[in-house]
């Protein structure tokens, strides 16, 4: 069976009147990189803060690991690497001095954990230089170094790719999903671009003003065939909804010589043979695949995500 790492069971913070977060149900297993994704002040620091102990729960639980993180703290937080704020680190001492000093805080972190993280988020060859000298992309591998030196189930990153140029994205990415794959760990990562959470996590959350909208699988999404669309390009696109609909079939107009119908390929096959007896012309037949952006700004009413 598969094993949660997190659980989060009906979450709800209210902070006055407001409520911040509401009802937030989720599951994380072992291995996974999970996306939480939403607009500015949905709620998605809170919710971390809240997972992470900083912040209380206004009623649900969370579980890390089993282990209530209200009731069992200590237990439930050993568990967790996680970067809230920015990692504070000495500026004047190299990133591996850095690291063996946060490690003599942790018992049983011995120098062989300190090499192996850095190897694991790709900082070798530059961990004898003083952290002053870093970009910001290797300040924030550094931080995850450090979140990970205790050989947490749970890792957790709050937009850590802010501030990242697209090489820095890339190689988060790549080291993130590293983590999630070699070393088991579960990753929480929250963001508000949802073209890099596409390509970073196995399932994406989308939570908007506190409550969760929806979870989506990222791979195998697009051969959902429920969501699938199919564009034809045609000589007359007016000619061919009168046809669609006498057939009594749907589709929509996507400019004067393309129309568009949602269904599987049967569907499809259908409308296309109502077009040819009908006398139109089909020029071209093909996916219209929509991006998450799309189904996102949908499920949001259109809201911008950034
Ligand atoms: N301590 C607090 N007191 C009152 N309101 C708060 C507090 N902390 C957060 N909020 C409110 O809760 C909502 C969610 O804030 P939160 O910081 O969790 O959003 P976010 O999704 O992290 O946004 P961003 O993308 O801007 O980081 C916001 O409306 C914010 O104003
Ligand atoms: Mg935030």
């Amino acid at each position: 069976m598969e094993q949660i790492i997190v659980r989060l069971q009906e979450v709800t913070k209210r902070i006055g009147k407001r409520t911040i977060i509401d009802r937030l149900t989720l599951d994380l297993p072992r291995g996974e990189v999970f996306g939480f994704l939403g607009p500015n002040g949905a709620g998605k620091t809170t919710t971390i803060r809240m997972m992470v102990g900083l912040m209380s729960l206004t009623s649900g639980q969370i579980f890390i690991d089993g282990h209530s993180i209200s009731k069992e703290f200590e237990k439930a937080i050993r568990h967790v690497g996680a970067i809230v704020e920015n990692p504070e680190m000495y500026k004047y001492l190299t990133g591996y001095q850095n690291l063996i000093h946060y490690a003599r805080m942790i018992p049983g972190v011995t120098s062989h954990r300190v090499k192996e993280v850095v190897g694991l988020v790709g900082l070798e060859g530059r961990i004898h230089d003083k952290v002053k000298t870093y970009s910001l992309g290797m300040r924030q591998r550094l931080g995850v170094a450090q979140a990970i030196l205790h050989n947490p189930k749970l890792l957790i990153l709050d937009e850590p790719t802010n501030g990242l140029d697209p090489a820095g994205i890339r190689e988060l990415r790549d080291y993130i999903r590293n983590l999630a794959k070699n070393e088991g760990i579960a990753v929480f990562v929250s963001s508000h671009m949802l073209s890099e959470m596409e390509l970073m996590c196995d399932r994406v959350a989308i939570i908007q003003n506190g409550k969760l909208i929806d979870v989506r699988q990222i791979q195998g999404m697009n051969i959902d065939e429920s969501i699938s669309q199919v564009m034809f390009e045609v000589n007359s696109s007016e000619a061919a909804i009168d046809a669609i609909i006498t057939a009594g079939q749907k589709a929509e107009v996507a400019g004067s010589n393309h129309i568009v119908i949602q269904g599987d390929k049967e569907y499809a096959a259908a409308v296309n043979a109502t077009l040819v007896i009908a006398g139109i012309k089909v020029y071209s037949i093909r996916d219209h695949v929509k991006s998450l952006e799309d189904q996102f700004l949908e499920v949001t009413g259109g809201e911008s995500v950034g």
